[in-house]
């Protein structure tokens, strides 16, 4: 495991964190720890007038996304940049995928024309770690299907324990379309993992099936269907974007009701504890999941979360250091 780190030591990026980061499902509490110190570094790294340090000179890491996406894949990007990587970013549309190149053929070229690390948004659960298992690049889940997206939450953890100063016994409500949602995912693990509190609240069809049961695969966390009751002494809330793109027929048989029971207002936000955070990982529906008048309310950190993004980021790059280790 890393030793703590100081601006001064950003030259020389350590070998002793885990070669790829595809989930937090298997992180300790130590191992989030070593992220945050080296986000609070790269955090004063990005305060100076020249946010660039020489971490990652002569490593190429490529942006691989197939499915949309803004805030990640651009603050990769960025915290690539900063960290003085190579950056490559490639279009989905319009690469050799569009004339049907597979996934690991796709990665092996990119890997021959020397990617040290890969950034790798796909719509498929696991794709990014059968990557993992044939490169010898860094690969990073920048969101695999329904099923995890590790930098988010990362950054979601980083921002309360900004604001609150602890995470263990927080009560975090996890509030929308959690079956379809990587981010209520890797949350769920990261949260538990550090002692917080999950409360997971949506319709019973927006609720994973069988969540509870020993046999599924995620820690133990409540369920609660009330928002209000769910919502009493939070000391966080997080809203979900309803993700109308993965739902079947039937789920969501009529959006109004939806908004009536599960959207956060002002009201229902004032059940929260007063201190209480407002957090979204976007994109945000203004209006569905939340009031428009609350999402720029003095709760909300939905802007901090965005901007400790590129922070949180450029910590995981430091950490792995572009050095490789898979196959
Ligand atoms: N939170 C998140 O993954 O946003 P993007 O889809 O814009 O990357």
């Amino acid at each position: 495991m890393a030793n703590r780190i100081s601006v001064a030591d950003l030259t020389a990026p350590t070998e002793t964190f885990r070669p790829h980061v595809l989930d937090l499902d298997d992180f300790s509490p130590r191992e989030v720890e070593v992220v945050f110190e080296a986000t609070d570094v790269m955090k004063e790294v990005l305060g100076r007038e020249i946010k660039k340090v020489p971490a990652l000179r002569g490593k190429t890491l490529v942006n691989l996304f197939y499915e949309a996406s803004t805030r990640t894949r651009v603050s990769f990007e960025l915290a690539a940049k900063n960290l003085s990587a190579d950056v490559v970013n490639i279009a989905v549309s319009g690469s050799s995928v569009a004339k049907g190149e597979s996934l690991l053929d796709t990665i092996r070229t990119l890997q021959a024309l020397g990617a040290d690390m890969i950034v790798m948004r796909h719509s498929q659960a696991g794709a990014p770690y059968l990557v993992a298992r044939h490169v010898k690049s860094c690969v990073l889940n920048a969101g695999d299907g329904w099923h995890a997206h590790p930098s988010q939450a990362l950054l979601d953890l980083y921002t309360m324990r900004e604001r609150l100063g602890r995470l263990e016994g927080l009560k975090v409500v996890i509030v929308g379309d959690i079956l379809h949602s990587r981010v209520a995912r890797s949350n769920i693990w990261g949260l538990t993992a550090v002692g917080a509190r999950v409360v997971l609240c949506a319709p019973p069809t927006l609720i994973p099936f069988g969540l509870g049961r020993a046999e599924y695969p995620l820690p133990e966390v409540e369920v609660e269907y009330n928002l209000d009751r769910a919502i009493e002494g939070a000391d966080v809330v997080m809203a979900l974007r309803i993700q109308k793109e993965r739902h079947k027929e039937g789920l969501l048989p009529d959006l109004r009701e939806y908004v009536r029971l599960y959207q956060i207002d002002r009201t229902r936000l004032a059940r929260a504890k007063p201190h209480a955070l407002l957090m979204h990982p976007g994109p945000v529906n203004e209006g569905i999941e939340l009031a428009a008048d609350v999402v720029t309310c003095a709760q909300s950190v939905i802007q901090e979360q965005v901007a400790n993004g590129v922070a949180v980021r450029m910590a995981l790059l430091y950490l792995m250091g572009g050095g490789g280790g898979g196959a």
